[in-house]
């Protein structure tokens, strides 16, 4: 009874061995010639002596030869691998065998079009339109005819220089290119764009990021009002003083030409005054119609 259970133990073991022996392998392609795979670990890797063997339906055999490769995002040790094959077609089916210095660890069939990473875009510009919005340009490597090349979208990703990766904004586009409204932007401000690819269709990966496109948005006009109107008031205050300062000097220079009338009595009659005033004079009587300042500021005018 003993051996049985023994015998069954090491069976299921050596079972399980078959099956799950080596890491478990992520292969893309990118539903052109090249099929890219990777394994990672926790541990550090030794990459070399691992490599993956495709053998076609006709039998032809593609081997994908493994090296180390950067951590990645997850800080996971990682080995990767490419290899080019003929163009992929919807239906390629193949054996990918994991070996190990010649040994076999495990193996499964890959569907061609079960998982494909596109290949990344390329921006192309980014452009001010007429009425104040950004059009964002691309080219994606595929055919625009293709069946395929029709089902891919772009992401877009923007944010300004500098900000981290989680606040950028994003949009979703189809054809080859993109408008971004000027009203979500910030003016006179550097943004950097990137974007990836990826067919909802086809049930792809998305692809790698493109390269950054860099841009610089424009003054907006109520900045530029903000800027303008202090400005025209400063001036239009020292307009105003230059005016007053004129005037005044203007006015002291012509009204010390006009006489003044009782100096002039004084003058012409330094005796005794009191000779000549009438018997019942009263002053406030007599009404004499001298220009008076403000008259005198009315002719300036
Ligand atoms: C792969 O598919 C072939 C037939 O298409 C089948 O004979 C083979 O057993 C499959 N291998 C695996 C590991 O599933
Ligand atoms: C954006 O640019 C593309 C390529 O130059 C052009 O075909 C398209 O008409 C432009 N779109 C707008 C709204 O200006
Ligand atoms: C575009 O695809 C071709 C194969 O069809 C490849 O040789 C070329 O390197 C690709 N270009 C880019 C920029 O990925
Ligand atoms: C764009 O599409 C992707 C995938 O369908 C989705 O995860 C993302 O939230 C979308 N982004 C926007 C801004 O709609």
């Amino acid at each position: 009874m003993k051996f049985v259970i023994l015998l069954f133990f090491a069976e299921f073991v050596s079972l399980s061995d078959a099956h799950l022996n080596g890491p478990s392998v992520n292969c893309f392609n990118d539903y052109k010639t090249t099929m890219i795979c990777d394994f990672t670990s926790d541990k550090p890797l030794n990459c070399g002596g691992y490599s993956l063997d495709f053998v076609s339906e006709l039998q032809e055999h593609f081997t994908c030869v493994f090296v180390n490769r950067e951590r990645d995002s997850n800080h996971l040790f990682k080995c990767g691998c490419t290899v080019e094959m003929p163009e992929f077609v919807i239906a390629d089916n193949f054996n990918a065998n994991l070996l190990k210095e010649g040994k076999v660890l495990n193996s499964r069939n890959i569907s061609a079009i079960d998982k494909i990473k596109p290949q990344a875009p390329e921006i192309l510009s980014v452009t001010q339109t007429g009425d104040g919005n950004f059009n964002v340009t691309w080219k994606t490597n595929y055919s625009e005819n293709s069946v395929f090349g029709k089902s891919l979208k772009t992401q877009l990703s923007y944010k300004k220089k500098g900000e981290a990766d989680e606040v950028a904004s994003g949009y979703n586009c189809t054809g080859t290119f993109c408008i971004i409204p000027g009203s979500e932007l910030e003016p006179s401000s550097e943004y950097v764009i990137k974007a990836r690819s990826y067919s909802t269709k086809y049930g792809t990966e998305f692809s790698d990021w493109s390269n950054e496109v860099e841009w610089i948005t424009s003054e907006s006009t109520e900045r530029m009002l903000k800027i303008i109107i202090p400005i025209f008031f400063v001036l239009l205050v020292i307009n105003i003083c230059a005016l007053y300062w004129c005037c005044t000097k203007l006015k002291a220079k012509w009204w010390d030409r006009i006489p003044n009338p009782s100096n002039d009595i004084k003058k012409i009659l330094p005796g005794n005054p009191k000779v000549f005033i009438p018997k019942q004079y009263d002053p406030s009587s007599y009404h004499i119609d001298f220009p008076t300042i403000s008259a005198a500021e009315e002719k300036s005018w």
